[in-house]
C-alpha cells in the first residue's frame, strides 16, 4: 500500500486528477446525486475563507494512478471540535483497504487538529426512485458505505430525506399558493432579493442565521450554533459569485419589524439544470402563519422570472420536520435518497465538554 499524500488544490493538472476519480466515486450508484462540481470545489480551496479550511488527501495504486480520495471540511470558527470528511474510493479498487487507510489519515489529522467528532454523510438512494412517501426501513442495506463508515467506528446520528421537484411550476400555481398562505400572514411583509443582502437587512439577516442550527432538527448530532455577523454573510455572497452561483432569498419581515424567516434557492453556472434549495427558517415566534409555503412560493416565483427552463429543484429536510415537509409536498417534491450523517468521537473535547 502507498502512503496517503495531500493534493495541493493551487497545482491545476493535481487537482483535476484528484477531482476525477473523487466526483466518479463519490456519485457511484446514485441516480440523483448533488455534490461539488469541479469550479466550485475548486474556488472552495483555493480562494481565502476565514471561517473553513479544507485538505484534499489521495491514494495511489501501484500503477501510480489515484485509487482512493479523501476530502477533509475543517471549521475554524464555530463547531472547532468537529472536523468533516467525505472519503471516496475508485469502483474497481474497492475492498482492497484503500478506504481504511485513508481513514487512519483521517484519525491522525482530527488528532492533529484537536477534533474531538469526526464526521461524515452518505447517500443512499431510495428504491425504486420516486416512490411516494419514505419508509427509511424499506432501505435495502448495508450499503457499502454504511458498512465502511460502521467499520471505521462512525454510527448514525442524524438522516434527512433529499427530495426533487422538476420546474418550472406554474404561475398559476404558484399565485394560487401564495395567496392561501398569505391569508395567515397578513401585516408581514415579503422581501426579495438575488445574491446580495440588501444593507439594511444584513444585520437582522445575520441574527437569523445564527440561530438556525439551534432551530433545525439535527438528531444526536454535536453540532453548535453558528456565529453569522455582516462581513460572514458578505464572504459567502463574494464566494458564491466566484463559484459561479447565483441565489435568490426571500425574507418575512414581521409587524413589528424583525426578520421572521427565510428561505434561499442557488442555481450554479457549473452545474447547469439544477437548483438547489438552501436553508428555510421561521422563527419560533413566528410559526403557524404558513410563512413557510408563503416565503417558498414567492420564491420560487422570483426565480422563474429569469429562470423559467426545466430544472429540477433539490431539498434536503429532516423526517420530523413535519411542517417543512407538508410545505414540499404541496410544492409537489418527492423522495429519491436518505441522506444520512454519521459521526465518531475520537478525543474528550465535545460541544458538552470544551
Ligand atoms: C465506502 C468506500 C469508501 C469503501 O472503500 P474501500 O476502499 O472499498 O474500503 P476498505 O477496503 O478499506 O474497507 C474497510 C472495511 O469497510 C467495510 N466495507 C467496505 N465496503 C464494504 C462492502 N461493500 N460490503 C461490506 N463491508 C464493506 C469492511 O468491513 C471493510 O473491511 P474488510 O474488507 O476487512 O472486511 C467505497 O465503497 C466508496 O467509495 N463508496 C462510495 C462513496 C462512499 O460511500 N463513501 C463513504 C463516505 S465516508
Amino acid at each position: 500500500m502507498n502512503t496517503p499524500e495531500q493534493v495541493d488544490p493551487h497545482d491545476a493538472a493535481a487537482f483535476d486528477a484528484w477531482y476525477d476519480v473523487f466526483s466518479v466515486a463519490d456519485d457511484d450508484g446514485r441516480p440523483y446525486a448533488v455534490g461539488w462540481t469541479r469550479e466550485e470545489l475548486r474556488v472552495g480551496l483555493t480562494e481565502p475563507d476565514p471561517y473553513r479550511d479544507r485538505e484534499l488527501w489521495a491514494l495511489r495504486d501501484d500503477s501510480g494512478a489515484i485509487a482512493g480520495t479523501m476530502v477533509l471540511d475543517i471549521p475554524l470558527t464555530d463547531n472547532t471540535f468537529r472536523l468533516g470528511a467525505g472519503i471516496a474510493v475508485r469502483a474497481d479498487a474497492r475492498r482492497r483497504g484503500y478506504g481504511r487507510t485513508l481513514g487512519r489519515v483521517l484519525d491522525e489529522r482530527a488528532a492533529e487538529l484537536d477534533r474531538s467528532v469526526v464526521a461524515t454523510q452518505l447517500e443512499v438512494p431510495l428504491a425504486p426512485p420516486g416512490i411516494a412517501g419514505v419508509d427509511p426501513q424499506g432501505v435495502e442495506g448495508p450499503t457499502a458505505g454504511q458498512a465502511f463508515a460502521t467499520a471505521l467506528g462512525f454510527s448514525v446520528a442524524n438522516f434527512e430525506v433529499h427530495r426533487i421537484l422538476e420546474l418550472p411550476l406554474a404561475d398559476a400555481v404558484l399565485d394560487e399558493l401564495a395567496a392561501e398562505a398569505a391569508e395567515r400572514h397578513q401585516g408581514y411583509e415579503l422581501r426579495s432579493w438575488r445574491n446580495r443582502c440588501p444593507d439594511d437587512l444584513v444585520d437582522a439577516f445575520a441574527a437569523l442565521l445564527s440561530t438556525f442550527l439551534d432551530e433545525a432538527p439535527t438528531g444526536d448530532l454535536e453540532l453548535e450554533a453558528e456565529h453569522w455577523d455582516a462581513a460572514r454573510i458578505r464572504q459567502v455572497e463574494q464566494q458564491n459569485v466566484t463559484q459561479g452561483r447565483s441565489s435568490w432569498t426571500t425574507v418575512a419581515i414581521a409587524p413589528d419589524g424583525t426578520l421572521a424567516g427565510h428561505t434561499e434557492l442557488v442555481v450554479g453556472r457549473h452545474d447547469p439544470g439544477k437548483v438547489l434549495q438552501w436553508g428555510t427558517l421561521v422563527s419560533p415566534a413566528h410559526r403557524g402563519h404558513r410563512l413557510g409555503l408563503g416565503l417558498k412560493a414567492r420564491n420560487h416565483r422570483e426565480l422563474q422570472r429569469t429562470h423559467d427552463e426545466p430544472l429540477v429543484a433539490h431539498t434536503w429536510n429532516g423526517e420530523e420536520n413535519t411542517a417543512m415537509n407538508a410545505v414540499n409536498a404541496k410544492l409537489g417534491f418527492r423522495p429519491v435518497e436518505r441522506h444520512e450523517e454519521w459521526q465518531k468521537f475520537v478525543g474528550a473535547r465535545t460541544l458538552a465538554g470544551h
